[in-house]
């Protein structure tokens, strides 16, 4: 799927309206948008330039940009609960995503994750994708199928449940672990067997029992590094002359994000100092 350039047909496109209303269209050959506002040929779109606009039969103008990823994330069909852009982004770096990474991440949900972590690890690393629910699994397949334009060769969506998992059915350790799900503490353990020393485990859970239960288990566990976390606020702001301002509404509350890195074998984690109290 190209990310840039001449619209070509096959492209999503995405038309937005005077009124910042957007419309996607797949560009075919002979292909029409229909809309109150009038009739737009496909074939008129072929060819320009992303950011161009285009004037509908009724005189109507429509300016045209291609879907970003993050488009696709917000508007695709889900069958699960998605990780938001604000926090698939900390994932990305804090969970240092790098490109030829072995990634595993289960629960698959929707597909928000996969495709994100699917660009940063390119063609030369591998994500494996598990998700115990077949409906799921099936929004997860066709979200990032519609999104690439086919399924990338160095993805492995798989039905099942991670505590089922093998080193072996990875072809070796992965370097990377992600876990968006219900109880993740239920798979510690697992995450210890299947992650490479040094690798990075990081964790997305929505409440502070969760966040708790985690914390408390990889501590138990002693394989892994003191665990961080946090959570990401994104707040927009109005930019209007002397009416700039906050915006008044934010997702204030995702989940949590909890990091962690795997120790070597026969490793006791060095207790974490904490300054005495004078
Ligand atoms: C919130 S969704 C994940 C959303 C996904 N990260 C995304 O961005 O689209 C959680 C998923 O975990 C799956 N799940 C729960 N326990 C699991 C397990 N033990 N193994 C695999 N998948 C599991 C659930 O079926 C659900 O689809």
């Amino acid at each position: 799927m190209p990310y840039s350039g001449p619209f070509h047909y096959g492209d999503r496109v995405q038309l937005t309206d005077a009124k910042r209303r957007h419309y996607t269209v797949i560009l075919e050959e002979g292909g029409e948008f229909h809309s109150h506002k009038g009739i737009i040929r496909h074939d008129e779109i072929v060819g320009l330039d992303e950011g161009s606009v285009v004037r509908s039969t009724l005189g109507s103008d429509f300016l045209l940009f291609r879907h970003l990823m993050v488009d696709h994330v917000l508007s695709m069909p889900r069958g699960a609960a998605v990780i938001y852009p604000k926090d698939s982004a900390q994932i990305l770096v804090e969970g240092d995503i790098f490109m030829g990474a072995r990634v595993l991440e289960a629960g698959a949900g929707s597909g928000a994750l996969s495709m994100t972590l699917l660009r940063a690890v390119g063609p030369q690393g591998h994500v494996f994708s598990y998700e115990v629910r077949d409906d799921h699994l099936e929004y997860a397949v066709d979200n990032v199928k519609e999104y690439f334009g086919e399924q990338p060769e160095w993805w492995t969506p798989r039905l099942g449940d991670l505590a089922d998992v093998t080193v072996e059915e990875l072809g070796g350790p992965v370097d990377r672990v992600i876990l968006d799900m219900l109880e993740p503490w239920e798979h510690l353990e697992k995450v210890r067997d299947i992650l490479i020393p040094g690798g990075v485990f990081m964790t997305y859970v929505a409440t502070v029992p969760q966040l708790m239960k985690v914390m408390e288990g990889i501590r138990e566990l002693k394989c892994f590094t003191e665990p961080k976390a946090w959570e990401s606020l994104v707040r927009e702001w109005k930019v209007e002359g002397l009416a700039t301002r906050p915006e008044h509404r934010m997702n204030a509350h995702t989940a949590f994000l909890i990091w962690t890195r795997r120790l070597a074998d026969g490793v006791t984690p060095p207790r974490p100092q904490r300054r005495a109290r004078k």
